[in-house]
């Protein structure tokens, strides 16, 4: 009985190999006969390789000698030495099957794929040699409306304060590929975000305040004299200012430089040169100003120098001490920051700007690349956009959290006990809301 089950399972392994070696062989012959006359060259030269490896690897010093000597060998009684089994690396080749079509091929062929396939637009890449990636998108990211994680699906908040620290990341948006775009405050230096008027600025800073504020090591002094970003974070707010004058906001700035040299002094201890982590007794300060060119083009010539010059130190020297600095602006010219400011500024966010100029201000070498902010045709909500260590600036659709829902945001923080100040009596909140 063990005997004949025995013959029967050699039976049906020895039925399994020369099955595999049947389809081997027509799946050869199938890729042969289909290839066309240049392929059955690639085939027949990628045969030649693999035939000639053995011999080949090793006259090109590409193989290892496995002659140790075992233990039996070197003590025992002396036998004839063995011959060294000689090991190669291995070696996969494969034939392109499609010489003639290449990237660019496919790259022509995109509109007809995306007719064919129902596809808004096609991405082909080339990953690596022989490899084609088509991706192919139904919505354009641009276009679609992004829902901010902080909200649930009834537009409700689905947070929590405290919830985050600063070295979470803050979703700002999706680029044209619907890649998430994000943001690391710990890690990331100051910003500048540009754009004409109603171009989106405010929306896409409501998401840096929120998560800011929403960060238990985050301390957020916001100024802006409009009021329209400020006014949600009003009573949770570190310090705030909607005033028109510079005086109130220098005074500000003062603080935080004030801050920036007794904490100069961790460095001595801490035998470091930058303040990496941060907590609730060291926090990060995150300072934002709306619409600056509001103070830096101030009529009142002495105020407007002496807030000029503030806002220089904080931008030059801030960042190792904790200070991230995140200027608006509708105008990015330099009349409205000098350059010496503007340099310092690296994460550039450009919504949609008049002029060419514009843009430029924020990306120099914008004339290189082929996309740009100085159209009309750009949505509310988009950007292009350069933060963190991306190499080339990208489109960005910024997540939609409107002011409604940072006021109700802050309402949750306010029930926590985390409200510091009242509203004034003089902001007229259906206005700011
Ligand atoms: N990411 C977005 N997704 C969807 N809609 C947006 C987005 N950003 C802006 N919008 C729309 O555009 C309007 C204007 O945006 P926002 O208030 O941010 O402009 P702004 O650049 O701050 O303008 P201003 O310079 O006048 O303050 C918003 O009320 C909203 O309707
Ligand atoms: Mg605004």
């Amino acid at each position: 009985m063990p005997d004949n089950s025995l013959g029967l399972a050699l039976l049906v392994v020895t039925v399994l190999v020369a099955l595999g070696l049947l389809g081997w062989a027509v799946y050869c012959f199938a890729r042969w006969y289909r290839a066309d006359a240049e392929t059955r060259v690639s085939l027949r030269q990628a045969r030649r390789m693999r035939w000639g490896w053995k011999r080949l690897a090793p006259m090109l010093g590409l193989a290892v000698k496995d002659a140790t000597p075992t233990v039996l060998q070197q003590y025992g009684p002396q036998e004839p030495p063995t011959k060294p089994h000689v090991l190669v690396p291995r070696l996969h080749t494969r034939a392109d099957a499609l010489p003639q079509v290449g990237l660019s091929a496919w790259q022509e062929a995109g509109e007809g794929l995306c007719d064919a396939w129902g596809m808004r637009r096609i991405r082909i890449t080339q990953p690596k040699p022989g490899v084609i990636v088509a991706r192919g998108f139904r919505r354009e990211p641009l276009e679609a409306v992004i829902r901010s994680p902080l909200l649930g699906a009834d537009g409700s908040p689905a947070c929590r304060p405290g919830q985050f620290v600063s070295t979470d990341d803050v979703l700002l948006g999706l680029d044209e590929d619907g890649t998430p775009i994000v943001l690391n405050l710990a890690y990331s230096a100051h910003a500048l975000i540009a754009g004409a008027t109603r171009s989106g600025k405010s929306i896409t800073v409501n998401t840096l305040l929120a998560y800011a504020s929403l960060m238990r090591d985050v301390r957020l002094i916001v100024i802006d004299p409009n009021l329209a970003a400020v006014a949600p974070w009003w009573r949770t707010a570190y310090k705030v200012s909607d005033a028109i004058h510079p005086d109130e906001p220098t005074e500000i700035l003062r603080w935080v430089r004030e801050e920036m040299q007794r904490r100069e002094r961790l460095f001595w201890s801490g035998r470091t040169d930058r303040i990496s982590e941060f907590s609730p007794e060291l926090p990060l300060l995150l300072v934002v100003i709306d619409e600056v060119a509001n103070y830096t083009r101030h009529p009142d010539r002495k105020a407007r120098e002496r807030f000029e010059a503030e806002l220089l130190a904080i931008a030059s020297q801030g960042a190792k001490f904790g200070v991230r600095l995140w200027l608006l602006t509708q105008k990015p010219s330099a009349d409205v920051l000098t350059t010496a400011v503007r340099t310092n500024l690296s994460a550039r966010i450009c919504h949609r700007v008049d002029t060419i100029e514009d843009f430029l201000h924020l990306f120099p070498d914008g004339r290189d690349l082929d996309i740009t902010a100085a159209d009309r045709t750009m949505p509310q909500g988009v950007s292009i956009a350069s933060v963190g260590d991306m190499r080339t600036p990208i489109r960005l659709r910024s997540v939609y959290l409107p002011t409604e829902a940072c006021w109700q945001i802050n309402d949750l923080m306010c029930a926590s006990g985390l409200k510091v100040r009242e509203l004034p009596a003089s902001i007229d909140l259906d206005k700011a809301a």
